[in-house]
């Protein structure tokens, strides 16, 4: 039976990982027709990370699970849910998070993935707050995982110098006090979805004249679509997670946004005439990772010491599906 009473969920351990190996823009000029300056100007990317041949997203999981079970002082027993957000699966099945589930060791958690494409960790968080505050569960851990290198075209110059790997988790707890996840805002448009594709199972005509022969099944993208979209969408969904509880953006300390392009977070900054102090950005070191974008910085804006107890934050997505979504949360821990 749920618990009547509805209480809010904060976040109480962050955690990230990312593989060792580090391809910079100078590596990628030797595999493509690209520069190193036309990579840092158009999207402000420096670097990104790829994992080896035989490491999948299910391991940068776990690996970053067991950080943010570490900072939130909490054993795998413990763990009551698991949501992977990734759309790089390891397999089709079982889920990625029923994968991390053995390799931790969280043997009473409930686990799924869930695919919302680089708004994944914001949908994941959403849906596992949800489940705390209703009293279903009384705590979670959310995943936003990725290994893009593996379904990139690495001939594609438009596509291959975005994308890194990578994996950051956060546990989330139910608490009575008036902080954690305050207001949430999710959206979706699946006509516009066909900009942004990774085939699955479906072959179909117009999807593979997109591609090079042989390919199928990469990524592909229309990035200035894509990008028209983001920035926009990056703008109404801060201003709309705040509009539902009564605050605007000048209450705000702290943004969390998607790492696609610096160049949308720029714009997106200009129509919320917001300072670039107040969005913290690191896609020069990684690049785009998906799902794994939003926590990954979030963990290194925390020990960065960029976030302080009482701090209004908001984490906002954008990308495949297309899909959004925003989370305004009071820090505390
Ligand atoms: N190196 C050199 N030139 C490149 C290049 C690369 N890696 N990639 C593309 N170009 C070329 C294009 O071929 C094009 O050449 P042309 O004018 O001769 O046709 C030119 O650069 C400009 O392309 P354009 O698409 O107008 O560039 P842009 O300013 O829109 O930047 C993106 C391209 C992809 C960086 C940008 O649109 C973007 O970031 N989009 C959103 C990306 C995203 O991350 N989405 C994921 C989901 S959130």
């Amino acid at each position: 039976m749920l618990n009547q009473t509805v209480r809010n969920a904060g976040i109480v351990g962050v955690g990230s990982y990312v593989p060792e190996k580090i391809l910079t823009n100078s590596d990628l000029e030797k595999i493509v027709d690209t520069s190193d300056e036309w990579i840092r100007t158009r999207t402000g990317i420096e670097q990104r990370r790829i994992a080896e041949e035989d490491v999948f997203s299910s391991e940068l999981s776990a690996r970053a699970a067991m950080n943010a079970l570490k900072d939130a002082g909490m054993q795998p027993e413990e763990v009551e849910l698991i949501i992977v957000a990734t759309i790089t699966a390891d397999m089709l099945t079982p889920s990625t998070a029923c994968i991390v589930q053995h390799k931790i060791g969280a043997i009473n958690a409930v686990a799924f993935d869930v695919n919302a494409a680089c708004s994944g960790f914001i949908y994941s968080l959403s849906i596992a707050s949800q489940f705390i505050a209703t009293g279903q569960y009384k705590n979670a851990l959310v995943i936003g995982a990725e290994t893009l290198s593996k379904v990139v075209d690495w001939q594609d110059r438009n596509t291959c110098v975005l994308f890194g790997d990578g994996a950051g988790a956060v546990v989330l707890k139910a608490t009575d006090k008036e902080y954690g996840i305050l207001s949430m805002h999710l959206g979706a448009d699946g006509s516009i979805g066909r900009n942004l594709t990774i085939p699955g199972l479906a072959v179909e005509h117009h999807e593979m004249e997109k591609r090079r022969p042989g390919n199928y099944r990469t990524l592909w993208m229309d990035g200035s679509e894509v990008f028209k979209f983001a920035v926009k969408i990056m703008a109404q969904a801060t201003i709309k997670v705040l509009d539902n509880i009564g605050l605007g953006i000048d209450d705000v300390d702290m943004i969390i946004p998607h790492q696609a392009n610096i160049r949308i977070v720029n714009g997106a900054a200009k129509l919320l005439k917001v300072s670039r102090e107040k969005i913290f950005t690191n896609i020069e070191k990684y690049g785009n990772m998906s799902a794994a974008s939003i926590p990954v910085a979030l963990h290194e804006a925390v020990k960065e010491g960029k976030i302080r107890n009482d701090d209004l934050l908001v984490m906002v997505g954008f990308g495949g599906g297309l899909t959004w979504g925003s989370i305004a949360l009071r820090w505390f821990r």
